[in-house]
């Protein structure tokens, strides 16, 4: 076994899987690409142009005409890409919760799946990535080297988002999170395309046992042990 070139982190909602992801492909200096973006962009884009969300065919339309780069952060204010749509810098406005209340269902059809699948498998078989989403090991890169699933209770999660809008500085309601997560994850796990579920070679790591550092220390002795071997 050599060491991984491409390497997927897939689980539901705020189970801090792009804290890893960014954290993982900054120690091995590969490319992090968290495909959740992609996603939302669409979403936010569809809001903004007052299309319907519940219209399939206008949204996967916007999906295969939308272009979405996700480049370096231009700006050192905490995010951890540019995000762009048609060129218009939209790396803030998909963290809305009005993105977040509408982006599952738009993630459920199979022509937005389609086009962006297509632009993240071209972008993940360049290698040294660690690419970041739901159906990243069992869909858009089933020949991953090295495939992380990872779980945390919905508690946990809705406790990670809260404290990470306040610290933002934005309103942030507890239990309406909560409700929010719930009805993703049934949303993102019960969809007919690419539901979220750990690909059968897949390593799964519950984060409600273990804090950010020790995931991460986790991922990479794993990542070393698969360098060794080859060694
Ligand atoms: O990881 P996130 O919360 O930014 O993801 C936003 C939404 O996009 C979420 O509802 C699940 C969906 N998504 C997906 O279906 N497939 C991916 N590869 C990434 C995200």
């Amino acid at each position: 076994m050599s060491i991984p070139h491409i390497i997927t982190i897939d689980g539901p909602a705020a189970s801090g899987k792009s804290t890893l992801g960014s954290r993982l492909a900054q120690a091995l200096g590969y490319l992090y690409f968290d495909t959740g973006v992609m996603y939302r962009a669409v979403t936010w884009v569809a809001l903004e142009r007052q299309i319907d969300i519940v219209d399939e065919a206008a949204i996967a339309r916007l999906a295969e005409q939308l272009t979405i780069d996700v480049r370096e952060p231009s700006h050192p204010d905490g995010r951890a890409c540019d995000v762009l749509a048609d060129g218009q810098d939209i790396s803030w406005e998909i963290r809305r919760p009005e993105v977040d209340a509408n982006v599952s269902p738009v993630s459920a059809y199979a022509g937005v799946r389609a086009s962006l699948t297509a632009q993240q498998r071209r972008i993940g078989l360049r290698g040294k990535v660690v690419m970041v989403g739901r159906d990243i090991g069992t869909v858009v890169l089933p020949e991953a080297d090295l495939k992380i699933f990872l779980v945390a209770s919905a508690q946990e999660r809705a406790r990670l988002r809260y404290t990470e809008l306040l610290s933002r500085g934005e309103a942030a309601d507890y239990e309406q999170i909560l409700q929010v997560i719930l009805r993703r994850d049934q949303i993102d796990s019960t969809r007919e395309v690419a539901p979220l579920r750990a690909a059968a070679d897949a390593m799964v790591l519950d984060s409600d046992a273990l804090d950010a550092d020790q995931v991460l220390q986790k991922v990479q002795a794993l990542v070393n042990r698969m360098r060794e071997a080859d060694e």
